[in-house]
């Protein structure tokens, strides 16, 4: 088998291979990282009881992977260039050396505020350099970060933080993202109200604002620095394998976001492997992953998977319209980023400001680019295609979750001619089934096109293995619908040639701007508002952010004016949750229509806020269909 995938055939050889013996396929993939001690067994365990585990009793160490492994060779060569929300601020260039050096100065300071392995430490942090210290200084103490994105708000952040009873939190006084000020530690310093867990509070000095700093809790970043000697040196810590790397919040169905769990060995082997295949890196690329570090795909592709492969990341701080919508494509330009990676969002935003741009750059450098986070609509992917890959790059719409930890489907960046919209083909390692409504797999042979609910048959390394605190959901949640499966909660199709098309989420999530938010999750900041008796959350189509949220609300003063309650719904939203779940449609109801279970049917309430009218469905089982004429007319 050829070491890496360069070519339809070499992906058929590993595709085989993880097939037939999964065990020898990931054992030479794990091969090319450094382990202190070797694992017994490369794989156990499996999705019936949701005990999977890889290369237990190996130990090895995340950050060690990532640096520590490059020197020899790498030292001089950059790790991370940072680009400025402010175009007239000079980028930086940090060495895979400076980063090593400044890792090891963070986890010298983490150390000595008490943190230790396993311990739980919260980064509420920009995109500033300083994310990628601190989550690499936690995976070399063996500590687990536990992001959280700047965008969610007091309580949101009380409540990840509570939750995972973090010891530490690490923020910056504030962040410019476009022309708006994020004041970062004035929010926390309103969640640590209610986080009394929290020891200290590590502020970097990003923006240079004024903040309140309480002793002894909170401390600048750069004044403790300034003690750390400059050549501190931390050992990395021998972690097993199955030890927990990192924790993620994302939402589901129901309840609280949940805190997806990570563990060091397999998360590792797979981010790494999946970066080097579907991008096809080589050394001198200059790689660009637009996600925010609060998210996923911040973690697996903006740090861990490029610097497993030694690969110059770029790190952006500010947003794709600002000073103007050609900031990506000047970025682009100013440092020759050859691969590219951004979500449907931001195209279709760039897309609907207009061609000039884009057309008046030169893009001459960029190689390949990828897509991810939701689907991409065909508008999208030509515009995509054409003003930005020239029509000389591959298009990679790469499918996979927070909870998958690594790329699943895609196309390959090596193999020609991709469809527009299709996910094309599983990793070497993943097996998709379709399932019917009863539950069983749709079998599949070439010419057959079939559509179902996506499962993945057999555990991968890189999946996460439980949600924190709580294995029974993480068991409920995602193996119990299809015993023996992964149910990764979205739709699917597969086409006469076996490529796959993501169709979107079946269940309650939905996906705006590329954030995944539970419906439940907005329902029940809604309720909070004093004047709301009840409320139901749909997703709709929205030509920019994939979905809108569209509520429904009965008030229970009745003559209340509609844009004051739309005001005061987006005052509590922003302050439970944050910016990103503000509905963008609301409606005042008198009912909803319920089952006379009391169920609320959803079904209907999509068609209607979709706009698809002419046919409701069977709405005999309703209480009262007459709700359903109400609402119609009623529509936002
Ligand atoms: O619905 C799918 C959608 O995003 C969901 C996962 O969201 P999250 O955990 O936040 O991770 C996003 C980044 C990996 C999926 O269940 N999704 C992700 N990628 C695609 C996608 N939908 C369609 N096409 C994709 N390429």
């Amino acid at each position: 088998m050829p070491s890496q995938i360069r070519s339809y055939p070499d992906y058929t050889a590993h595709y085989t291979l993880a097939q037939q013996d999964p065990d020898a396929y990931w054992a030479e993939v794990a091969g090319r990282y450094h382990w202190f001690a070797p694992w017994q067994q490369v794989h156990t365990g499996g999705f019936l009881r949701a005990d999977m585990q890889w290369f237990a009793g190996a130990r090895t160490n995340l950050a060690y992977n990532c640096l520590d492994r490059h020197l020899p060779v790498l030292a001089d060569h950059t790790a991370i260039i940072w680009e400025s929300n402010d175009p007239r601020e000079a980028p930086l260039h940090i060495s895979f050396a400076q980063l090593y050096d400044q890792v090891n100065r963070m986890a010298h300071l983490l150390r000595s505020l008490g943190v230790q392995r396993g311990d739980r430490v919260c980064i509420y942090l920009p995109m500033i350099p300083e994310a990628a210290y601190a989550m690499l200084a936690c995976a070399r103490l063996g500590a687990i970060h536990s992001v959280v994105f700047g965008g969610f708000s007091a309580t949101a952040l009380a409540d990840r933080i509570r939750d995972a009873d973090c010891q530490l939190l690490i923020t910056a006084d504030a962040t410019m993202r476009g022309n708006k000020a994020v004041p970062l530690k004035a929010i926390a310093d309103e969640a640590l109200l209610h986080c009394p867990g929290i020891r200290h509070c590590l502020v970097v000095q990003r923006a240079g604002i004024a903040v309140e700093m309480r002793t002894p809790r909170d401390l600048w970043y750069h004044e403790v620095l300034a003690g750390v000697p400059r050549d501190a040196r931390v050992p990395a810590e021998e972690m097993n394998a199955e030890d927990p790397l990192f924790i993620l919040y994302t939402s589901g169905s129901t309840g609280k976001p949940k805190g997806i769990v990570h563990t060091t060995g397999g998360y590792m082997v797979n981010a790494g492997h999946s970066f080097a295949n579907v991008f096809q890196v080589q050394l001198q690329d200059i790689w660009w992953c637009t996600a925010d570090v609060g998210w996923i795909t911040g973690h697996t592709y903006l740090i861990y998977g490029p610097l497993l492969n030694g690969i110059t990341t770029l790190m952006f701080e500010g947003v794709p319209t600002w000073p103007d919508a050609g900031r990506f494509w000047e970025v682009i330009d100013r440092h020759k980023v050859t691969l590219f990676y951004t979500a449907p969002t931001a195209i279709r935003a760039l897309m609907a400001a207009g061609n000039t741009w884009v057309e008046n750059k030169d893009l001459g450098s960029l190689r390949i680019i990828g897509s991810v986070g939701e689907p991409i609509n065909i508008e999208a992917w030509e515009w995509y295609h054409t003003y930005v890959g020239k029509r000389r790059c591959p298009v990679l719409d790469t499918w996979w979750q927070t909870e998958t930890g690594a790329i699943m489907i895609s196309p390959m960046g090596g193999q020609p001619a991709h469809k527009p919209c299709f996910a094309a083909l599983p990793l070497p390692g993943v097996e998709p089934v379709l399932m019917d409504p009863e539950g069983k797999e749709i079998t599949w042979k070439p010419g057959d096109t079939i559509e179902g609910n996506l499962c993945i048959r057999n555990p991968w390394p890189g999946i996460a293995r439980t949600t924190w605190g709580d294995h029974e959901r993480f068991l409920n949640t995602y193996f119990t619908a299809y015993p023996g499966y992964y149910f990764t909660g979205d739709g699917c199709k597969r086409d006469a040639e076996g490529h796959y098309r993501i169709l979107g989420r079946v269940d309650d999530v939905i996906n705006v701007s590329g954030h995944r938010i539970g419906t439940a999750e907005v329902e029940n900041a809604i309720n909070e508002h004093p004047d709301i008796i009840e409320s139901a959350v749909v997703g709709y189509p929205h030509d920019i952010k994939g979905q809108g949220i569209y509520a429904y609300v009965i008030v229970g003063k009745p003559g209340l004016p509609q844009e004051e309650i739309a005001r005061t719904v987006n005052e509590v939203i922003v302050r439970l949750i944050g910016p990103i779940a503000k509905p963008d449609k609301l409606q005042l109801v008198t009912d909803l229509p319920k089952t006379r279970s009391g169920k609320i049917m959803r079904r209907i309430l999509r068609k209607i806020a979709a706009g698809e009218l002419d046919n409701m469905g069977d709405t005999s089982t309703l209480l009262d269909p007459g709700v359903v004429d109400a609402i119609i007319a009623g529509r936002q």
